[in-house]
Parts: C-alpha cells; sequence; structure tokens
C-alpha cells in the first residue's frame, strides 16, 4: 500500500518573483487557499496517511504555518463563536500531525530533496507531489494508486503538450498499452523540439521504488550542480524496472509560472 507521499518544497521560486521573495509560493493563496493545501487534500484523499515535506531554512515559514498553535489558540479566545477560524485550526492542527519535515539548505534539484527523505521511508514504493502542478476534478494520485496496485509498477502522471512547448518539460517515450496508459521506455528532461521522443510531459506527480534511492547516490549532478530525478527514472528504466505512465482524467493547472498562477486563480473559482 502506499502511504507516504513527499512534497518537495525547498526551490526558490524564482518563476514567481517578487511574489517569492518574501512568501514560499506554495503559500501564496489561489482562490483563497494556499496552493500546498490542494496539494495536501488529494494527497489525503487519495488515502496517503504521512506526508514529508522538504523544506530550506529560508523556508521555515511553511513549518510555522502549521505550527502557529498558540496564535490562534489566543485568536479563538477572544473570538469563541467565531467558528470559521476555530474550524481551519482544527484543520491544520489535524494536517500538522501527518507532516514531517526535512531540510534541503542548499538548492541542488529534486533528486537530491528526494535522497534526503530515504531513512524516512518504510515501504517499497511511496508518491512524491510537485507542488507546481494542481490537478482538479479528478483525483490524479488516486488513480496513480489503482494502476500501481494492478500492474505492481512505478507510475507517472502525463499530459499531451503542444509541440511548440515540449522544452518546459520532461517527455516520455512510450508505447501505449490502452487510452490513458502506456509503458515508458525512456524520458528526457526539456528537450528541444527536435529532439523529443513525443508530445507526452511529464507531470508532477510519481510513483516509484526505494531502488531510486541507491541510483541518485550513484549518479552526478548536471546542469547548475543539481541532481535531477529524471536522470535517477532513467538508470531504473534502462535497468528493465517497469514505468507506466497515465494520462490523467482531471484538470491541469500550472501555477510555478506567473501567467500559470495568476490564470489558476480564475480556473479554480469557476470550479
Ligand atoms: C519538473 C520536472 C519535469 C516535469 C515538470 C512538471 O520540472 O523536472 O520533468 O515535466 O516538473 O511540472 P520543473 O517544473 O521543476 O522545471
Amino acid at each position: 500500500m502506499i502511504k507516504q507521499a513527499i512534497i518537495p518544497l525547498a526551490g526558490l521560486g524564482t518563476r514567481l518573483l517578487p511574489l517569492t521573495s518574501v512568501m514560499p509560493k506554495e503559500l501564496l493563496p489561489i482562490n483563497g487557499k494556499p496552493g500546498l493545501e490542494y496539494i495536501l487534500d488529494e494527497c489525503i484523499s487519495s488515502g496517503i496517511t504521512e506526508i514529508i515535506f522538504i523544506i530550506s531554512n529560508k523556508k521555515k515559514i511553511i513549518k510555522k504555518y502549521f505550527y502557529n498553535d498558540l496564535f490562534f489558540k489566543k485568536i479563538i479566545k477572544k473570538k469563541p463563536n467565531d467558528k470559521r477560524i476555530k474550524n481551519e485550526f482544527l484543520k491544520i492542527k489535524k494536517l500538522k500531525k501527518m507532516i514531517k519535515f526535512v531540510y534541503q539548505n542548499n538548492p541542488r534539484g529534486t533528486g537530491d530533496a528526494i535522497l534526503k527523505c530515504e531513512k524516512h521511508i518504510k515501504s517499497n514504493y511511496f508518491m512524491i507531489l510537485l507542488p507546481d502542478d494542481l490537478i482538479f476534478k479528478k483525483n490524479c494520485s488516486k488513480e496513480m494508486i489503482k494502476i500501481h496496485k494492478k500492474y505492481n509498477s512505478s507510475v507517472i502522471a502525463s499530459m499531451k503538450v503542444e509541440k511548440k512547448n515540449v522544452s518546459r518539460w520532461g517527455i516520455f517515450k512510450l508505447t501505449k498499452f490502452n487510452r490513458d496508459n502506456f509503458y515508458i521506455n525512456d524520458v528526457v528532461e526539456k528537450p528541444m523540439i527536435n529532439n523529443a521522443p513525443s508530445n507526452y510531459a511529464v507531470i508532477g506527480r510519481y510513483i516509484l521504488s526505494k531502488k531510486i534511492f541507491k541510483i541518485l547516490k550513484k549518479i552526478k549532478p548536471k546542469k547548475n550542480n543539481e541532481l535531477h530525478i529524471t536522470d535517477a527514472i532513467r538508470k531504473l528504466i534502462l535497468n528493465k524496472d517497469k514505468f507506466i505512465g497515465h494520462v490523467f482524467s482531471g484538470k491541469y493547472l500550472d501555477c510555478g509560472t506567473m501567467k500559470g498562477y495568476i490564470n489558476s486563480s480564475i480556473e479554480i473559482s469557476k470550479l
């Protein structure tokens, strides 16, 4: 059973400057609620019970958001009839019990961040959710957990993107075996249009096996001295590990860029 999820939150959020110069992008409100809470909602309703947040000293305020009990208690004492505040506090307290914090103080990439969680992972498989990628209407994690159970494989979420945009994403080389699922034969991180093996993109939901840690320890950092999770996944695929790509049916919103972030508030308010 997949019960643990990792959410990497140590990134600098430069695509959302100046908003992120004082505020972590994951706490920026999207239609009145921090983006991160949408990700947590997805995790919890898919059956995940333990969540590991990777933060940094610069982003300690994310921990504070969940550990501000004294502040809430004071306010609730002053306003005992305010049900909304009470309920919000109860929700945050419930979430807090499920969250562990791990630190990545140097921005050495998602691969390095994931490696820092090794000792916390108990089962053979775990989930990773990238907080820039919001998916609504259908629970993508839940769909992926079902596929993992059926095929006993690693699973990565995917979406068809326009050919002209392939260099924004990890791109799969694939063999389709039914309408929504394919075998992943390879994955290339942010290829040029001419080198893209398809236009099926990697979206930030992964079910990976513990074997990834061993590989992450062996591979070398690349661009910007970062360890890329995609490189470790490639190695596993090369070693004949089974990886399935799942074309999810929910509505995707990219809130990691300024244009996408602005658009996501508008789209969510329409749901
Ligand atoms: C990361 C992954 C990329 C994936 C994308 C999905 O890129 O490296 O393969 O397509 O997330 O959002 P980033 O958004 O961190 O540049």
